[in-house]
This record gives C-alpha cells, sequence and structure tokens, in this order.
C-alpha cells in the first residue's frame, strides 16, 4: 500500500455561503484523511471555491459588487468555515488563481494539440441555474433541477469531442468497478453510457466575461466544467500527488466527474484518479435545504452549542453513507444524548472513577478480553461504512456496560478475597483499555473528544489489545459530553443561526429575508357573489378605550361616515396596542356583520387585522390616505 494518498471535495460555489451540506462531504473528507492516518497513511485534502460563471456574475451584480470583491468575500466564508471547524483542509484552491488558469491551458492544449477541440456555433437552452444548456429543451421548458426558466442561446463556442470517448468511457467503468461508487451511481452511469449517444460538450463561452480566458481564442473563456474539475490537478500540480485517489460528492454532479472529468484526461493524456465516490442529499426535516425554502442550516452554530463532534457523529452515524438523510435538531440532540452522553460519556467517567477509587489511579495487569469489534469497525470503514463501523463501536460500549452490570464492581471492592480483587481488576482492565481502542477507532469522527478522552486516558498507543501495561496511572475525570436539555439546547442553536445569517447577509450587503409565517392552506374557494356580501369600510377611530375585567379587548368609536354617527366595535386588540395610539387612525372594519355582544356591550362589526398564530394581531391600514366611508372590494 502506498503512504500517499490524496482526496478532494467538490470545489463549492461562492453564490452562496456554507452550509451543512457541504460540511457533511467536507467532513466526511477529514475523516477519511484521518482514517487513512490510522493506517499510517499520509493524505493530503484539497477542497476550494468555484468562482466563475454567469451565476457568479450575476450574484454579484445582485449585491453591488465586482465578481472579484464577491469572490474574494465569499471563499473567506468558506476557509475560515473550515478552519473554525477543525477540518484538516490541506489546500484551498481557488478557481481564480493564476496558477490555476495556467493550468486548465494546459489541459485546452494537450487536448487540441490531441485532435479534441473544435470551433463550432450552438443555439440552444442554457440554464443559469444548472450552467448547462439543457438538451432538447422546448419553448417554454424549465430547467428539470431548478426549476428555473430557460434562456435561448446562440454562441460560437469551442467544442470538446466528447463523442470520442463513449467506447472508453464505457471500458472504463465495466473494467473497474471500483472508479465509480457505489454501484448504484455505477450503473446509473453506464447505463446512461449504454443507452445515450454522447453530444460533443461546448467548452467555451463568448456571452460570459467572469472566467479564464480561452489562449488564442480572443472573446471566450473556459466553460465552468473544464475550469472547474482542474481544479483537482491544479492543486496538486508540482508535487507529485496526481492522479487523485479520492474524488467525493453528493449524486447531483456525478455525471460530470465519472463522464466529462476522464473524457478531458483520456483526451489529453493523462492519468485518471483512481476513484469516485458519491453520498446522497442531506436533507432537512425530510426536504431538500435550500435557499428559496429558507431551511439551511449552518454548522457553527451547531459547533458553538454541542460542539462540533457531536455534528459529525450525527452525520455519519445516522446516514448510510451514499443514501440520502435527514437532519433535525431533535434527532441531533437526541444522539448526542443517547450515545455520546449516556454511552460513551458515562462509560469513560464510570471506568475511570473506578479505577481512581478502588486502585488509586493505576491499571491493574493486563487480562486477554473480546475486542473483535476492532477488525470489524476497520472493515467497515474501509467500505466507507462509517454507520456500520460506528455501529459496531458502540455495541462494544453497550456490551461493557452490561458486563459492568454483571461483574458489580462495587460489590467486589468491598470483599478482600483474592478471587473477589482478582475479578475486579480483570473488570477494570479490560475497561479501560477497551476504551482506549474504542477512542482510538472513534477519534476519525470524533476527533477533538478523543483528544480529551485520551488526556483522561493518559495513553493513546496502537490499536491492538493488551498495550496499556499494568500500573499506568490515570488522569482526571473530567466530563466530555455533558447531558443537554434539548429544549434550551435546540433555541441556543436557532438563535444563533439567526444571528449567523444575518452576518452572512450583512457581509455581502443582502437585506435581511422578509419574516415568514408558515403557510397555512387556504380557505374554500368563493365566487365574486361571495366575496360582494363583506362590506369592507375605511374608519377612524374616535375613542378607545379598555374593557372593564377583559384585558384583551379595547372598546373603540369608529367613523365611517354613516348619517346615524359612529360605530361601537370591540376589538381583541388590546394586547397590542395601548388604547391612545389608535386614536385618528384609519383602520378597516366589517361594516356587516351581524352585531353581536362581548362582555355586556353590543359590537356593530369586527376590525380587520392579519392575525398571527401565537403573536399580536397587526391592524389593516393603508399607505396612501383614504377617505372615511371607502369601500374595499
Ligand atoms: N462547483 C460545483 C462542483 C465543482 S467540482 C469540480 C458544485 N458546487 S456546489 O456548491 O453546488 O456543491 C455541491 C456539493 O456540495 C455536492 O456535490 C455535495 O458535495 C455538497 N452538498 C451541498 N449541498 C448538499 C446537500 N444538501 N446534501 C449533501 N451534500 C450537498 O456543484
Amino acid at each position: 500500500m502506498s503512504d500517499k494518498y490524496y482526496l478532494t471535495t467538490p470545489i463549492y460555489y461562492v453564490n452562496a455561503a456554507p452550509h451543512i451540506g457541504h460540511t457533511y462531504t467536507t467532513l466526511v473528507a477529514d475523516t477519511i484523511k484521518r482514517l487513512k492516518a490510522l493506517q499510517g497513511v499520509e493524505a493530503y485534502l484539497v477542497t476550494g471555491s468555484d468562482e466563475h460563471g454567469q451565476k457568479i456574475q450575476r450574484a454579484a451584480a445582485k449585491v453591488g459588487k465586482t465578481p472579484q470583491e464577491y469572490t474574494d468575500l465569499i471563499a473567506a466564508e468558506f476557509e475560515n468555515t473550515w478552519r473554525t471547524l477543525g477540518l484538516g483542509i490541506d489546500k484551498f484552491q481557488r478557481t481564480t488563481s493564476p496558477q490555476h488558469a495556467a493550468a486548465v491551458c494546459k489541459l485546452f492544449a494537450d487536448c487540441e494539440k490531441n485532435g479534441y477541440i473544435y470551433k463550432g456555433s450552438y443555439t440552444g437552452y442554457y440554464s443559469v441555474t444548472s450552467e448547462a444548456f439543457v438538451a432538447d429543451a422546448k419553448p417554454g421548458d424549465v430547467d428539470p433541477d431548478s426549476g428555473q426558466p430557460l434562456e435561448l442561446l446562440t454562441e460560437e463556442n469551442l467544442f470538446f469531442k466528447l463523442s470520442a470517448f463513449q467506447d472508453k468511457l464505457i471500458q472504463l467503468h465495466e473494467e473497474n468497478p471500483q472508479f465509480l461508487q457505489p454501484e448504484a451511481r455505477r450503473n446509473e452511469v453506464l447505463s446512461f453510457l449504454k443507452s445515450e449517444k454522447l453530444q460533443d460538450l461546448s467548452i467555451s463561452r463568448t456571452t460570459i466575461q467572469w472566467g479564464i480566458p480561452v489562449p488564442n481564442h480572443p472573446g471566450h473563456v473556459f466553460y465552468v466544467w473544464f475550469d472547474a474539475l482542474m481544479t483537482y490537478w491544479s492543486a496538486v500540480e508540482g508535487t507529485g500527488r496526481w492522479p487523485a485517489d479520492l474524488h467525493l460528492m453528493s449524486k447531483e454532479i456525478v455525471r460530470f466527474h465519472a463522464i466529462y472529468w476522464p473524457a478531458f484526461l483520456m483526451a489529453a493524456g493523462w492519468p485518471l484518479p483512481k476513484r469516485i465516490y458519491s453520498h446522497g442529499w442531506l436533507l432537512f426535516e425530510e426536504s431538500k435545504m435550500s435557499k428559496s425554502r429558507g431551511n439551511i442550516v449552518r454548522a457553527t452554530p451547531i459547533q458553538q452549542v454541542m460542539g462540533f463532534d457531536a455534528l459529525r457523529y450525527f452525520l455519519l452515524r445516522e446516514i448510510p453513507f451514499g443514501s440520502d438523510g435527514s437532519f433535525s435538531y431533535d434527532a441531533l440532540v437526541a444522539r448526542y444524548n443517547s450515545d455520546l452522553a449516556n454511552g460513551l460519556g458515562n462509560l469513560l467517567s464510570r471506568t475511570l472513577s473506578m479505577i481512581h477509587q478502588y486502585r488509586d489511579g493505576k491499571l491493574p495487569a493486563p487480562v486477554e478480553a473480546d475486542h473483535s469489534a476492532i477488525a470489524t469497525a476497520l472493515a467497515h470503514y474501509e467500505a466507507f461504512e462509517f454507520h456500520k463501523a460506528l455501529e459496531a463501536v458502540w455495541r462494544w460500549i453497550g456490551d461493557l456496560d452490561k458486563y459492568i452490570v454483571e461483574n458489580a464492581p462495587w460489590k467486589l471492592a468491598k470483599d478482600p478475597s483474592l478471587d473477589a480483587q482478582a475479578r475486579l481488576n480483570t473488570v477494570l482492565y479490560r475497561c479501560f483499555e477497551s476504551l482506549r481502542l474504542i477512542t482510538a477507532l472513534a477519534a476519525p469522527v470524533i476527533p477533538e473528544s478523543a483528544a480529551r478522552i485520551r488526556e483522561q486516558l493518559n495513553i493513546s498507543g496502537p490499536l491492538s489489545w493488551g498495550h496499556t501495561p499494568a500500573g499506568h496511572p490515570i488522569g482526571a475525570v473530567a466530563p466530555i459530553f455533558p447531558r443537554l436539555d434539548a429544549k434550551v439546547a435546540i433555541e441556543q442553536m436557532q438563535q444563533l443561526e439567526a444571528a449567523e445569517l444575518e452576518r452572512q447577509n450583512a457581509l455581502l450587503g443582502k437585506t435581511p429575508a422578509e419574516p415568514q409565517v408558515p403557510f397555512q392552506p387556504l380557505a374554500e374557494t368563493i365566487n365574486i357573489d361571495d366575496f360582494v356580501k363583506v362590506d369592507l369600510r375605511v374608519g377612524i377611530v374616535l375613542a378607545a378605550d379598555p374593557v372593564k375585567g377583559a384585558d384583551k379587548l379595547l372598546h373603540l368609536k369608529v367613523d365611517i361616515g354613516e348619517p346615524t354617527g359612529p360605530r361601537t366595535i370591540v376589538a381583541g386588540i388590546a394586547k397590542a396596542y395601548a388604547p391612545e395610539t389608535l386614536l385618528n387612525r384609519k383602520v378597516v372594519i366589517v361594516a356587516n356583520l351581524a352585531p353581536r355582544k362581548l362582555r355586556g356591550i353590543e359590537s356593530q362589526g369586527m376590525i380587520v387585522a392579519a392575525s398571527l398564530e401565537g403573536g399580536s394581531p397587526v391592524l389593516a391600514g393603508f399607505l396612501e390616505d383614504v377617505p372615511i366611508g371607502a369601500r374595499l372590494k
């Protein structure tokens, strides 16, 4: 086995700030890097930012910034987030770096030299969101991925002869089942390659300025994927690390990686990456996270309340890697409390306290015990089955809990017989040595906590049983995973989340999003005859007084210009409006509502207000001046 390993995450678009979807891939990459270190392999992790293209150009213009100013800001957001979360990024590669641009030109030159580039013109429906022409689109079609409208575009493009690689790509995927995993993704790509004729690919644009200029083709900049994919190569140019051992990503960009990328490299005559692995989508309480739904969750607020390890553990334990999975704050806190606070944390403090109490903080002599979970967990890790690896490790924790209860060391401690004391030694050594190994196995997933646990164990050592010698002095016991009150923790995270969103918006010069209430289903459809039955009138408040014994009600006199004079209206708005603030205010009332008595006062109509679930009513009003008595229709 080579002692070097090169792995990548996608380079993220800078049209949005990082959220836990991006964090998911990046923390998995960090975990794999740490797993490699366990095997003595030095892994090199590259991530970065994808900064060119129309989408970014537009996002920048929207907030009044130049593309460069805008991308500098967001790329820094990504870099800072990874640093704050303690992710072991070895290189953050930006597509706007001159060295990257030179590398893209090199790839192009080699593809051109080998006869795989030609000039042509292209007309088609283009999706700005997906940065791709949508094949076979008709007028009025929308982008199948984003649902956004398409733009009809004709331009002179440079084309890459993707069609020349159909057979070679089929061969690549058939002969190397490991090249693309999981198997379901490989099957999708293979059946696509076998059933669809590959079209040549337009790899330049003349309609966009924000991109890497194509050498010798004035006015052309590279199309984003030709530019973006090259990051994996440019990030390690001259270090001898190419080819990559692993590209990680989620499923929506598998085709670009499994078809375009190897084709570009084959055309240039460069070595191919060894493996592509795609995971599923992280959903927020069952629906895909998206800016428009406003259900994006960021990792740093979670880190501040629970520690980043809690999120790492949750995502890797809860979601089979490769499948879609749901995030929810409730599930996160529940997992933390059951597995980390009660599971590992409890076993640690129990074991160490017993060693302090019964053996003066010194470990008894080694004994043999069942440690078969090591091999099981390592095999699952190797197969990227993180949830199964963690399940095996936590089963071990559960077995030890049972073992402690069955052996009742607190009873053995009180029994001075040699046999009882020998059994107590066995229990203590077995629990301690198991904990040392459990910590080592969990460390790639919960690195920060593992480091703190090791301080208390006062040892790390190899992944083999019996390494800790007799008499080993243990450290002081301190809680690692304090139990959390779910309600309090979730409220804190949501508040921090809102503050973080505001900070990011301010950074980008965006005005804060309009607050929205959860959308309620509409009432039954009515026709216009039904509507005209409701007589809504503009009135003015002439008097407002509290109603005795009813702290929610106000007694109002509202004039709608009737010859009979102002009406009496009793309105449930006392909590939201002090009576004096209503005087001379224009309001809307339902004027033909049958009168009804409230607290002995006859209310002759109803005042119209936006009513918020659990919140205060807000009276309807007008921005322009309106005469009293005007009807609303
Ligand atoms: N810039 C391209 C990638 C170019 S790679 C040469 C891009 N960027 S992106 O910002 O949209 O990032 C997509 C990637 O972010 C996904 O492939 C995945 O790794 C991660 N995720 C973003 N949101 C996600 C979820 N909701 N769920 C899981 N991962 C997702 O595509």
